[in-house]
């Protein structure tokens, strides 16, 4: 049995058959209506969410299966003080594979150590966003019909960002990247991840606060929100928050052909009129998160199509 845990938990030779089928389902949808039916995804979400979950559940509901769940911590037995372990054992007695978000890092890996059914990181504190990872190398691809020799700028929260973390780790593994970190000094990549992953892989890196210095260099510019529930202090926060605000002025700046992604959700990082600008695809993006998840359980099932 196989979890998604770490964003490096498939290679980058599978990554390409989960990408592949992903697009298949994108022009095939039909082909794939009635791949899961009989099977059930538990949703646990221990921290708030909008795409994660509920693409997870769009994913399994468009496979023919069925979706059950929770949706914070407070409507689940850990607000009673059941632990993860004890959970996911009694998941595994009702569903077939479980997508799970907690704000402790590492409880989803403890989940698949107890579990009898695949487990989905769904997200864990500051540290690792796999399936996110898995969505932006899918529009990335998808985009530029390559995921080697590209400059990605990473700009704003990448000290509590766990988007940017597990992209930092997936890209590492294809040729030519490079990055721009933009950030302000407080929220700049931890060193541990300058240190396992770009300085032992030898990646060219830049770190930069201005993000007028990057732009003219980039193929995607990857805005992230600053981490707002990852704070100790409200008073960092408010000092942070509008740091980056990326706006039609800025965009005059960037190449024709830069893409500009997001995870979502923003907050005031992305002007709206950015929204209409055909370099934004940070809703395309959304969407890829759809066929790439249901690429994902049906790998994770075991399920050929
Ligand atoms: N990208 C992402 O994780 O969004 P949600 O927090 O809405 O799931």
């Amino acid at each position: 049995m196989r979890h998604l845990i770490s964003p490096l938990d498939f290679s980058v030779e599978e990554l390409d058959t989960l990408m592949n089928v992903a697009n298949d389902i994108e022009n095939n949808p039909d082909k794939y209506a009635h791949a899961c039916e009989g099977k059930k995804l538990a949703t646990l979400f221990y921290e708030a969410s909008t795409r994660t979950r509920l693409s997870h559940e769009a994913a399994m509901l468009n496979l023919g299966g069925s979706v059950l769940g929770f949706s914070s911590a407070d409507s689940s037995s850990a607000a009673k003080g059941e632990s993860v372990a004890d959970t996911i054992r009694t998941v595994s007695c009702y569903a077939d594979i479980a997508a799970m978000r907690h704000p402790k890092e590492g409880a989803p890996l403890v989940a698949s150590k107890y579990s009898s059914i695949p487990v989905i990181n769904a997200g864990d504190g500051g540290h690792q966003h796999p399936t996110q990872t898995l969505t932006d190398l899918l529009t990335i691809r998808s985009l530029k019909g390559r995921i080697n020799n590209l400059t990605i700028g990473l700009c704003g929260d990448l000290k509590f960002g766990r988007t940017v973390h597990s992209l930092i780790y997936a890209l590492s593994r294809y040729e030519g990247i490079e990055f721009y970190l933009i950030s302000p000094k407080e929220l700049r990549l931890p060193d541990y991840i300058k240190e396992d992953v770009l300085d032992k892989k030898n990646i060219k890196y830049k770190e930069v606060i201005r993000i007028e210095e990057a732009l003219p260099e980039l193929d995607f510019l990857y805005m992230t929100r600053v981490q707002k529930e990852r704070f100790f202090n409200e008073d960092d926060y408010i000092r942070m928050k509008d740091f980056y605000i990326l706006d039609a002025e800025k965009m005059a700046k960037a190449p024709e052909e830069m893409y500009v992604l997001h995870p979502l959700p923003r907050v005031n990082e992305i002007s709206i009129e950015v929204d209409n600008d055909p370099r934004a695809a940070y809703f395309k993006q959304a969407q890829y998160g759809v066929y790439i998840r249901m690429a994902l359980i049906l790998n994770l099932l075991n399920i050929t199509v």
